[in-house]
C-alpha cells in the first residue's frame, strides 16, 4: 500500500552576507532527509538589508502577509552594519518586524556540545540546555523608540504580567519534556534577571515564583544575569531550562555559543502560539560571505527545528542524527575560528552522507 507523503509549503529567507549560503546548505540536507517520505515545497521570500537598500523597506507588507499562509519559514541571517537608519540603528533586521508581527514570545535557543567539539573549556562534563530568551518585549520593546537629543538619549524597558507568564509558562513545559541538566538529571529552570538592580526584573522573578509553584516537579533556580554569564562558561552542566529578559538572552546566549564551538552551532526558533520560524542565532557575518567559511550547523539545527515544528519528529531526528555521525565521526571539525575546516559545503556534504552510514 502507498501513503500520500505529508507536504508542507515553506518559505526560505535568504537573508544577508552568509545567509543565502547557509539557506542552501539547509535546504539540501533537508531535501535529503526528507527524501520521498515528506513533500517539501519551498518558496524564497526577499527580506534584509539588501532588501532594504533595493525598496526602501526591510520587508513588504505583501511579503509579510504571504509569510503568515506558509506551513513554516526558515530564516537566514539578515543585516548590513553599513545600512542604518538616520537614527543611528540599522535597517536591515527582522526583529522588530517578525517576532513582535507574529508575536512569537518565545526565543528557544538550544545550547547543545556536540561529539568532536574542542572547547575551550576545562571541564569535561556534557553542556546540553536551552535558553528561553522572551522575544516580544522587555528592553527591546524600545526598538525604533528610542527618544533623546544631542546631550542624552533613552530606550525604556517594559515587562508586563501576561509576557512574562507565557514565557515562564513555556520554560517549565519545555523542562518537563527534557531530561533534566546533564550534571545531575534534574529538571530544572532557571530564572536569569538583575532583581537585586531593578525593578522590572524582580517582576519578572516573582511572576517566574508564581509560575513555577504549578510545577512542582521542576526545580526552580536563580542567577543574577552577570554571575550567569560567568557560571555558563565555569559550569555549564548544571543548567537545564534558562528563561531570562530579551536583551539578557540575546547577550548569554553568544556567551553561551562560545563553550559549543561558537556561533555556527547555534540554531533558534522564534515561536508563538500561531506563527513560528526558525534561524541561527548569530548575524550575517559579512567578513566572510561568500567564502566557503561559514559553519552551516546552526542552519541546519534550525531546519530541524522547523521540521519538529511541522510535526515531522522523524525528519527532525534524522537531521540532527546525521549532524551529531558527521561530527562524531570527524568529518565535520570546527577550527578554533569558528569556520569548519573542509568549508562550508564539504560539512554539508558530510551530513548529507551520515544519511547512508
Ligand atoms: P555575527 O554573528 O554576524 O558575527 C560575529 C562573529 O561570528 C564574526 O566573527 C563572524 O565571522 C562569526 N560567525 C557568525 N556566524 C558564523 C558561522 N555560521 N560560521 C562561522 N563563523 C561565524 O555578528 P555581527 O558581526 O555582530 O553582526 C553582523 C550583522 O548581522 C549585523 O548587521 C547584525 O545586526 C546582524 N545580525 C543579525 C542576526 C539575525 O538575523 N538573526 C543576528 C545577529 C546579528
Ligand atoms: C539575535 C540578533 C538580533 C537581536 C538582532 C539582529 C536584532 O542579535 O537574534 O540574537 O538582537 O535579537
Ligand atoms: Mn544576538
Amino acid at each position: 500500500m502507498t501513503t500520500t507523503p505529508h507536504s508542507h509549503e515553506i518559505a526560505l529567507i535568504p537573508g544577508d552576507g552568509i545567509g543565502p549560503e547557509l539557506v542552501d546548505s539547509a535546504v539540501r540536507v533537508l531535501t535529503a532527509a526528507a527524501g520521498s517520505d515528506v513533500d517539501l515545497r519551498f518558496t524564497t521570500e526577499d527580506a534584509g538589508a539588501d532588501t532594504y537598500r533595493r525598496t526602501g523597506a526591510a520587508l513588504s507588507d505583501e511579503t509579510f502577509t504571504r509569510l503568515r499562509g506558509y506551513a513554516g519559514i526558515l530564516k537566514g541571517p539578515v543585516g548590513l552594519p553599513s545600512v542604518r537608519k538616520p537614527d543611528g540603528t540599522e535597517a536591515g533586521l527582522l526583529g522588530g518586524i517578525l517576532r513582535g508581527g507574529l508575536d512569537t514570545y518565545v526565543n528557544e535557543r538550544p545550547m547543545t556540545l556536540l561529539p568532536g567539539i574542542d572547547r575551550p573549556l576545562r571541564s569535561t562534563e556534557d553542556i546540553d540546555y536551552v535558553i528561553v530568551r522572551e522575544n516580544t518585549e522587555g528592553l527591546y520593546l524600545a526598538r525604533g523608540l528610542g527618544v533623546g537629543n544631542d546631550h542624552a538619549c533613552a530606550d525604556q524597558l517594559l515587562m508586563t504580567r501576561p509576557g512574562v507568564e507565557r514565557v515562564v509558562r513555556y520554560a517549565f513545559e519545555l523542562a518537563r519534556r527534557r531530561g533534566g541538566a546533564p550534571a545531575d538529571g534534574v529538571r530544572r529552570v532557571t530564572c536569569v534577571d538583575k532583581s537585586n538592580v531593578l525593578r522590572s526584573y524582580a517582576f519578572f522573578r516573582q511572576i517566574f515564583d508564581e509560575i513555577g509553584e504549578q510545577y512542582p516537579d521542576i526545580e526552580r533556580d536563580y542567577r543574577y544575569a552577570d554571575a550567569a554569564g560567568h557560571d555558563l562558561v565555569a559550569n555549564p552542566s548544571h543548567f537545564d531550562v534558562l528563561v531570562m529578559e530579551n536583551f539578557l538572552g540575546d547577550i548569554l546566549s553568544d556567551v553561551g555559543a562560545a563553550t559549543i564551538g561558537g556561533l555556527g552551532m547555534c540554531p533558534a526558533g522564534n515561536i508563538g502560539d500561531s506563527a513560528a520560524y526558525f534561524e541561527p542565532i548569530h548575524g550575517s557575518a559579512p567578513t566572510i560571505a561568500g567564502r566557503d567559511l561559514a559553519n552551516p550547523t546552526s542552519q541546519i539545527l534550525a531546519a530541524a527545528m522547523l521540521a519538529e515544528h511541522l510535526g515531522e519528529a522523524t525528519l527532525a531526528g534524522r537531521v540532527r542524527a546525521a549532524v551529531r555521525a558527521a561530527y562524531a565521526s570527524g568529518h565535520i571539525r570546527v577550527l578554533p575560528n569558528g569556520s569548519p575546516a573542509s568549508g562550508t559545503k564539504a560539512a554539508t556534504q558530510a551530513v548529507i552522507d551520515a544519511f547512508d552510514s
